[in-house]
C-alpha cells in the first residue's frame, strides 16, 4: 500500500489519504506513516472511522504512551482525554495559546494524536507553527542569543491551584485537575536536535517556558518573548481544519501548537492520546 500525501501548502502539515486506521497497522504502513509524519510535522488523516480501541493501537504503534498529568482520563480508558467544550461554555477555550504538549516534563512527549468526534461548523481550528522552519529562518544574532541556553520549563502558569486551569476556573466541562504539582520545573535547550530526523529545531515557548537558566529573571523573560515574538510568525504556520472522523498527529518535538475559538454554540469533542518518547 503506498499513501496518497497532499501536503498543506503552508509551513508544514499534509492530508494523508488512501488508508483505513481500522485495518491492521502492518510494519510497512507504520514505517511509510512514520517517514511522512517526520517530513511533515503534522498529519491528518480525513474519513478514519475509529473507536478508542483503534485511536489507543493506532497510537501504540508510534511509541509508548506518554503521560497526561491534570487532565483525567475518560471513563474506562487510562491514556485518553477529552478535548471537549460545550455549546453553551464561557470559560476561555482549553489550549488557547502557543505550546508544545507538555514540555515541561523532564522526558517531554514526542507527539499527540487527536480524533475529531464532533466537529463545529465553523471554528474550532488547531494552529500549528514549524519549529524547524522558525531556527533556520531565524537571525544569526537572535539565534546566537539562545544558543548553548536552557529555557526553565513549568506548567504552573496552566495548572497551578493559582493557574489558568486553577481553582478559579469554573464551568469548564473538561476535566481539569490543578495541582501543587505544577511548579515543578525542567530545564531543555532552546535548540535541541530532533532524535529521529537530526535537524535542529527550536523547542517550546512560552507559557510553558517561564524563564532561563543562568539569566536574571527580567532579561530572561525579555529573551523568552523575543524568541516566542519570531517563533510564532505567521509564515511559519499551517492552520488545521477539523472534520468529524479526522486523525491529526503531530510532532511536538518541532512544532508548537495552539487551538482557536469561534464556535459559540457549537458543541467541540476531540479524543487525544500522547506518544511518548520512544
Ligand atoms: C490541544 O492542544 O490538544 C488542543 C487543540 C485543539 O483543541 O484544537
Amino acid at each position: 500500500m503506498t499513501l496518497d500525501i497532499t501536503p498543506s501548502g503552508e509551513a508544514c502539515g499534509a492530508a494523508v489519504r488512501g488508508v483505513d486506521l481500522a485495518s491492521p497497522l502492518t510494519p510497512d504502513l507504520v514505517a511509510q506513516i512514520r517517514a511522512a509524519w517526520l517530513d511533515h510535522q503534522v498529519l491528518a488523516f480525513p474519513d478514519q472511522s475509529l473507536t478508542d480501541d483503534d485511536l489507543e493501537r493506532f497510537t501504540l504503534a508510534f511509541g509508548p504512551f506518554g503521560e497526561d498529568p491534570f487532565i483525567a482520563p475518560i471513563p474506562g480508558r487510562r491514556h485518553i482525554i477529552a478535548v471537549k467544550r460545550a455549546a453553551d461554555e464561557t470559560s476561555p477555550i482549553f489550549a488557547e495559546s502557543w505550546h508544545s504538549d507538555w514540555s515541561f516534563q523532564r522526558t517531554p512527549p514526542a507527539g499527540t494524536c487527536l480524533y475529531g468526534i464532533t466537529i463545529p461548523p465553523t471554528g474550532g481550528d488547531t494552529l500549528f507553527a514549524s519549529q524547524y522552519k522558525a531556527l533556520d529562518e531565524m537571525p544569526d544574532a537572535l539565534r546566537k542569543r539562545i544558543e548553548g541556553k536552557n529555557a526553565i520549563h513549568s506548567a504552573k502558569n496552566a495548572y497551578s491551584p493559582q493557574g489558568m486551569y486553577g481553582a478559579g476556573d469554573k464551568g469548564r466541562s473538561m476535566d481539569i485537575r490543578p495541582s501543587a504539582e505544577a511548579e515543578a520545573t525542567w530545564t531543555h535547550p532552546f535548540i535541541r536536535k530532533h532524535p529521529e530526523t537530526g535537524r535542529e529545531s527550536l523547542f517550546g515557548c512560552a507559557g510553558y517556558i517561564i524563564g532561563v537558566e543562568d539569566m536574571d529573571p527580567a532579561e530572561g523573560w525579555d529573551l523568552v518573548t523575543e524568541i516566542y515574538r519570531w517563533q510564532t510568525r505567521p509564515e511559519f504556520q499551517y492552520r488545521h481544519r477539523w472534520q468529524k472522523d479526522m486523525l491529526v498527529m503531530w510532532d511536538n518535538r518541532c512544532t508548537l501548537h495552539m487551538a482557536t475559538g469561534g464556535y459559540a454554540g457549537h458543541d467541540r469533542l476531540l479524543h487525544r492520546t500522547t506518544i511518548g518518547a520512544a
